[in-house]
């Protein structure tokens, strides 16, 4: 079995031996091993140096064996590039220090060059493509442009992004002028991974799902539209698009042109896959919280998702959201194993 080119597969509804599995955010602080790394540098100095990030990314490779990597970084390094200066505060997610307030910071944000302004992005895919050998795909990633401005907007995290929404609602040229240069932006990073060498892509609008179904047209949906077209335009790399909350507006998610929705553990996988025919492929779903169960429960869990699915291609397996800091890594390896030995095709 070609694992390299398993999830690619998968994603192009092209035939596959078995369910391929991955999980957002499986380099981070369940992780022993992590936790040992994380002693000696900030957040944001773990991404900027390829050594470092590449490393962290083959942590899991080596301790629960999924069939893709996913390169070290976060969604707000493009961010910082832009102009806006990121630390990650203990305990308390991202802070942006200086968050756009009106259209002078947006007339001052840079459009970065990934490769001359981000180079250890591209660097820390081609050392992680060297540490694997080759023998398994690397995934890169970027957020979208209606997440990256409500980060930009809110200065953190939000609970009703009513800064955000505030600037969307009541200076709209000043929200359309920081979305357009976030467009720029994310385009211009996901072709840069791409040249570097990742298999596969996924757009991050984690937040897109807090918005109404009107304004996920009309100001989530365009933009994450154009990035998709204007990265197909040179590559052929599959590209998934990931929405926290998107029960609501799948069907308008095909739209976007991406080839795999990953989607959240609130919408039932059998009723997804109904409503999205053989358009695209899926990725997802189960409640990360799933995996404080005990191994039983999990392995469980993991079979009951892969037959409301069916032992088909079009599939890859992955939680609905990132794995959380404390969940136990036994859990986590019968996942990825039990995936591997039930998600077999005949
Ligand atoms: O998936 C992976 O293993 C690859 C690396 C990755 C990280 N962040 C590393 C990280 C990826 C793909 C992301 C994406 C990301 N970052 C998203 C979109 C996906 C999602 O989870 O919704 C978002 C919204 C962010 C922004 C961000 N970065 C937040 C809100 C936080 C804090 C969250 C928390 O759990 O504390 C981060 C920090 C972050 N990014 C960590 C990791 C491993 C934890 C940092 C630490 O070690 O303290």
């Amino acid at each position: 079995m070609n694992i390299k080119d398993l999830i690619v597969r998968a994603a192009r509804k092209e035939p596959v031996e078995r369910i391929p599995v991955w999980l957002m955010r499986q380099a981070g602080r369940y992780m022993k091993e992590y936790m040992e790394v994380k002693k000696s540098y900030d957040f944001m100095t773990m991404c900027r140096i390829p050594e470092v990030a590449s490393d962290i990314s083959m942590q899991p490779m080596n301790v629960i064996k999924p069939d893709a990597g996913i390169i070290f970084s976060d969604i707000l390094v493009p961010v910082e590039a832009m102009g806006i200066k990121v630390t990650f505060e203990k305990d308390h997610g991202p802070k942006l220090h200086n968050p756009i307030k009106n259209m002078e910071d947006v007339e001052n944000l840079k459009i970065p060059d990934s490769e001359k302004d981000m180079p250890f992005v591209s660097e820390s895919i081609k050392l992680f493509i060297q540490k694997l050998d080759d023998q398994k795909p690397v995934l890169g990633f970027c957020g979208a442009p209606w997440t990256l401005a409500s980060y930009m907007i809110e200065g953190g995290g939000s609970r009703n992004y009513t800064k955000a929404k505030t600037m969307m609602y009541k200076e709209p040229k000043t929200f359309e002028l920081l979305m357009e240069k976030t467009l720029e932006t994310v385009v211009n990073h996901f072709l840069a991974q791409i040249k570097a060498g990742a298999s596969m892509v996924q757009m991050f609008d984690t937040w897109a799902g807090c918005l109404s179904y009107d304004d996920y047209v009309k100001y989530a949906f365009p933009y994450q539209k154009e990035v998709i077209s204007r990265v197909k335009k040179v590559s052929d790399v599959p590209i998934a698009l990931y929405i926290n909350g998107c029960g609501n507006i799948l069907e308008k998610m095909i739209e976007t042109g991406a080839d795999v929705l990953s989607i959240d553990w609130m919408i039932d996988l059998a009723e997804a896959k109904k409503r999205v025919g053989n358009k695209v492929a899926l990725q997802g779903n189960i409640d990360p919280c799933c995996l404080y169960g005990s191994p039983e429960f999990v392995e469980r869990k993991v079979k009951e998702t892969i037959d409301k699915f069916g032992k088909e291609t079009g599939y890859i397996f992955n939680l609905g959201h990132g794995i959380l800091p404390d969940i136990p890594v036994e859990n986590v390896k019968i996942l990825v194993k039990t995936v591997q030995e039930y998600g077999l095709i005949s």
